[in-house]
């Protein structure tokens, strides 16, 4: 899998002087059913998450509020997304080691998963993912 997969998905906006108003369907605006949504939220200035990649988990990150920096890495290449709307997510596919941070003060990052949590499903030490995508 390739970091040129994984792209910026935009969201329906209902604007409205009230509002505006976004919302995602499973197998509609993200092309998987989503099993799974966690986020993160209070995160300390100077914070790194992420630093892992998954073997068969699709996820789709989204800035809720504020901004944050998700750094991918296919095991060639790496690319920077900096996400601060909370209408559009980057979708990361399997075989993707992936970095956050960079946080803002007050930001939320949302992720829709594939698949509910489980640990076998993470690849978290480096050598191991340059293996696998080897
Ligand atoms: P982890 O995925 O490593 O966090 P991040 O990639 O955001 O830095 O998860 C941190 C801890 O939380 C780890 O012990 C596993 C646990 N966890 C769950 O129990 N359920 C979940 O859905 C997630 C994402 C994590």
């Amino acid at each position: 899998m390739s970091i040129h997969n994984c792209q910026i998905i935009k969201f329906p906006i209902i604007s409205d002087p009230r509002g505006n108003l976004s919302f995602i369907e499973g197998n509609n605006h993200i092309p998987f059913a989503i099993k799974r949504v966690y986020y993160l939220y209070d995160v300390p200035g100077g914070a790194e998450r992420g630093g892992h990649a998954h073997k068969e988990l699709h996820q789709i990150i989204i800035a809720m509020s504020g901004s944050f920096d998700v750094t991918i890495d296919d095991g060639y290449s790496k690319k920077k997304f900096h996400l601060n709307r909370s209408y559009q997510g980057l979708y990361i596919f399997p075989g993707i080691w992936r970095d956050i941070d960079n946080f803002s003060g007050g930001s939320v990052c949302m992720v829709l998963a594939s698949e509910v949590y489980t640990e076998e499903d993470y690849i978290r030490n480096y050598d191991d993912f340059k293996k696998f995508v080897l």
